[in-house]
C-alpha cells in the first residue's frame, strides 16, 4: 500500500462530503487500489466556524491557503472553495509546487482551464475537474472515454441542479422564493446563488461540455445565456397542463464546421426522457454518430455525489503519481469551429 498526502481547500457542502467518503471507502481504496490517502491538511476561511464534520486525527485545520499549497509533504490538492482569483491562485501556486490538483470549480475551469491545463502539462501533473460539470454524474470522463474514437454532434444538458429544482418545484405548486431557500438549505445552491438562476453555472459547465465533446472552446458572449428569474410557478404550471415541462437546457449541435449554441429556459415535450429529469437531478442528452442517442442522469449537485466524483478523480490521479505517469491533459479535443447561436 501506497500513502498519498492530500491537501484540501474548503470544508463546506463538498470538502464536508469528501471528508464523509475518504473514511467510509478507505477500506475499499486500499484493497483494491493499493492507495491510503491521508487527509493532511485543510484550508478554510473561517477557522472557527462550526463543520459538519470532524477531522480524522492528525489532519491539521488551517486558515491558510498557501500553507497547503506549498507544502512539501502535500502530493495532490483538492480545491473545493470555489471563488475565481483565490482559486486560480492556490491551484497555479499547487502546481509551481509539483502537486496534482483536483477541483469542482467549474467557473474557473470554464474560463482559465486551457491555461491551467497547460501549466499542469508542463508541471507534469495531473488536473482533474469531473465534479465541475453535473455533480455526481460521470460526465467527463464519459466523453474522454467512451467518445474517444466517435464523434458527438450534439449535447443537451440540464446542468444546473438548484434551477432543475427550482423550476420542478414551482410546476408543483411553491413559489421561487420557497424553492430557493429548499435549495440553498440542501446545499445544491452556490454561495451566492445568482449564477444558479440566471444562467451563467449552467452556461460554465457548456463551455466545459463543449470542450470535452467538440473540443470548442466557447465564450460567455458566443452563450449570451438567458435565466430562469423571469419564470413564475403560474406559467410552469400551464406549461405542464399543456404537455411541457420548462427545463433550463445547455445546448450545442455541430452542423459541420459550425456549432450552433444556447443556455436558456425552454419548454419541453413530456414524452421526451429530459423533460422527466426532476428536483436536483441533472440529465446530458448526448447525440454521436456511432452510438446514436444516449442519455446520461444523476444527481447534480449535493455533498455526497459530488464528493464521489472528486474522489474519483482523486484515485486516478493518485495512481499517476505511483505510476509517474502525471501531465497527460484531461481533455485531448481541439477544434475550431464556427460557434453561432441556436435557433429558437
Ligand atoms: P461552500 O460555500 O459550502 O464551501 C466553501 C468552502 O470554502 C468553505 O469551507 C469556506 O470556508 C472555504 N473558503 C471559501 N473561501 C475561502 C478562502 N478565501 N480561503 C479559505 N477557504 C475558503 O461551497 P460548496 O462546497 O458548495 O462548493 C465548493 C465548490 O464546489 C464550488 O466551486 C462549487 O461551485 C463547486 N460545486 C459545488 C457543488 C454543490 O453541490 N454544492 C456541486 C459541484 C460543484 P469557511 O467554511 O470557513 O467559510
Ligand atoms: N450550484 C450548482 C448546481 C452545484 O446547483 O448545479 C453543482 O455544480
Amino acid at each position: 500500500t501506497t500513502t498519498i498526502a492530500v491537501g484540501m481547500l474548503g470544508l463546506g457542502t463538498v470538502g464536508s462530503g469528501v471528508v464523509m467518503r475518504l473514511t467510509q471507502a478507505a477500506r475499499k481504496i486500499e484493497q483494491t487500489q493499493g492507495l491510503r490517502l491521508r487527509l493532511a491538511a485543510v484550508a478554510v476561511h473561517h477557522l472557527n466556524a462550526p463543520r459538519a464534520v470532524t477531522l480524522p486525527i492528525g489532519t491539521r485545520l488551517t486558515d491558510s491557503i498557501e500553507a497547503v499549497v506549498t507544502d512539501p509533504k502535500i502530493q495532490l490538492v483538492i480545491e473545493v472553495m470555489g471563488t475565481l482569483k483565490t482559486a486560480e491562485r492556490a491551484i497555479v501556486t499547487a502546481l509551481q509546487h509539483g502537486k496534482s490538483v483536483i477541483t469542482a470549480n467549474k467557473d474557473l475551469m470554464a474560463t482559465a482551464g486551457e491555461q491551467l491545463t497547460a501549466l499542469a502539462q508542463r508541471q507534469h501533473c495531473d488536473l482533474f475537474y469531473e465534479a465541475s460539470v453535473a455533480g455526481g454524474i460521470p460526465i467527463l470522463r464519459t466523453l474522454t472515454d467512451s467518445y474517444a474514437t466517435d464523434q458527438v454532434t450534439a449535447v443537451a444538458g440540464i446542468i444546473n441542479g438548484t434551477a432543475n429544482y427550482i423550476l420542478s418545484a414551482m410546476t408543483a405548486g411553491k413559489t421561487y422564493s420557497q424553492a430557493l431557500a429548499a435549495a440553498q438549505r440542501a446545499g445544491y445552491a452556490e454561495a451566492d446563488p445568482t449564477n444558479d438562476v440566471g444562467g451563467l453555472d449552467t452556461t460554465y459547465k457548456l463551455m466545459i461540455l463543449s470542450q470535452f465533446a467538440f473540443g470548442q472552446q466557447l465564450t460567455i458572449d458566443q452563450l449570451a445565456p438567458q435565466g430562469i428569474t423571469q419564470l413564475t410557478a403560474e406559467a410552469c404550471q400551464q406549461a405542464a397542463q399543456a404537455g411541457w415541462q420548462v427545463k433550463l437546457l445547455a445546448q450545442a449541435q455541430r452542423f459541420g464546421d459550425q456549432l450552433a449554441c444556447r443556455v436558456a429556459p425552454v419548454a419541453v415535450p413530456q414524452t421526451t426522457a429530459l423533460s422527466q429529469v426532476k428536483g436536483v437531478q441533472n440529465g446530458v442528452a448526448v447525440t454521436s454518430q456511432a452510438i446514436g442517442d444516449s442519455l446520461y442522469t444523476g444527481p447534480g449537485a449535493g455533498s455526497t455525489a459530488t464528493a464521489n466524483s472528486v474522489l474519483n478523480d482523486v484515485i486516478v490521479a493518485a495512481q499517476q503519481l505511483v505510476r509517474q505517469t502525471c501531465g497527460r491533459a484531461f481533455n485531448q479535443n481541439h477544434a475550431d469551429l464556427t460557434v453561432t447561436r441556436l435557433a429558437d
